[in-house]
């Protein structure tokens, strides 16, 4: 067998054992000639490129175009995601409303519809305003002056507020309850006239919502 082996890997046997427990040491020595990079075959010279037929400029132009291709579909796909998660015209122009105020009686309340809740604009009375004013805000839960309430400290007869009442979200009533604020009747809060929680489950103040005055007629919420 061990012939065998030798006469098929074309190897030349220099000594080998004679019996089958001979321990001598058998070198195999290679007939054939190897390259200069140690190959049997000459495939580095075989396949090589020969010089001055190198590709490497058709090679870094054919990558680089196919990145530059790849970076320009990033781009747009980027830029049309932004697009679709930017508001919309019809809802940028929701987003700020304007209110003509001059048919708010004193002691009246409006009610608008801003971003889809209901917002109370009311002209208060001086009454009011001294009522608002002389509360003692150590008795609040929720501590706020009124004069924190207001946008213009120069016009506290205006005061905006979200009609939804912060216990659970109905819509309290203007102009009801002890304080003669507002009254929600789901569960009984009452508000004063600054929209302050004063009895109650309601745990907050009616909230007041972005908005400044554009002229002495016109508010602007958002
Ligand atoms: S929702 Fe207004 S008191 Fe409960």
């Amino acid at each position: 067998m061990l012939s065998n082996i030798v006469r098929s890997s074309k190897f030349s046997l220099k000594s080998v054992c004679k019996t089958a427990t001979c321990t001598q040491q058998v070198r195999f020595q290679s007939n054939e000639v190897k390259d200069h990079m140690g190959s049997y075959d000459n495939a580095y010279d075989d396949y090589q490129i020969a010089r001055g037929q190198s590709r490497r400029a058709f090679t870094y132009l054919t990558l680089g175009g196919a990145r530059f291709l790849y970076a320009t579909g990033a781009r747009l796909a980027a830029m049309k995601f932004v697009a679709s998660i930017s508001a919309s015209a019809d809802v940028l122009a929701l987003a700020a409303m304007e209110v003509d105020v001059t048919k708010i009686s004193p002691g009246s309340t409006i009610t608008v519809k801003w971003r889809g809740k209901p917002v109370f604009i009311r002209n208060r009375t001086a009454e009011e305003i001294a009522e608002a004013e002389g509360c003692d805000t150590s008795e609040l839960r929720d501590v706020q002056t009124d004069a924190e309430r207001l946008a213009d400290a120069s016009k506290p007869e205006w005061l905006v507020v979200l009609g939804v009442c912060t216990h659970l979200g109905c819509v309290p009533l203007p102009n009801q309850g002890i304080y003669k604020g507002w009254f929600c009747p789901c569960h009984g809060s009452h508000y004063d006239t600054s929209g302050r929680i004063r009895k109650g489950p309601a745990p907050l103040n009616l909230e007041v919502p972005p908005w400044s005055f554009m002229s002495d007629s016109i508010i602007k919420l958002g």
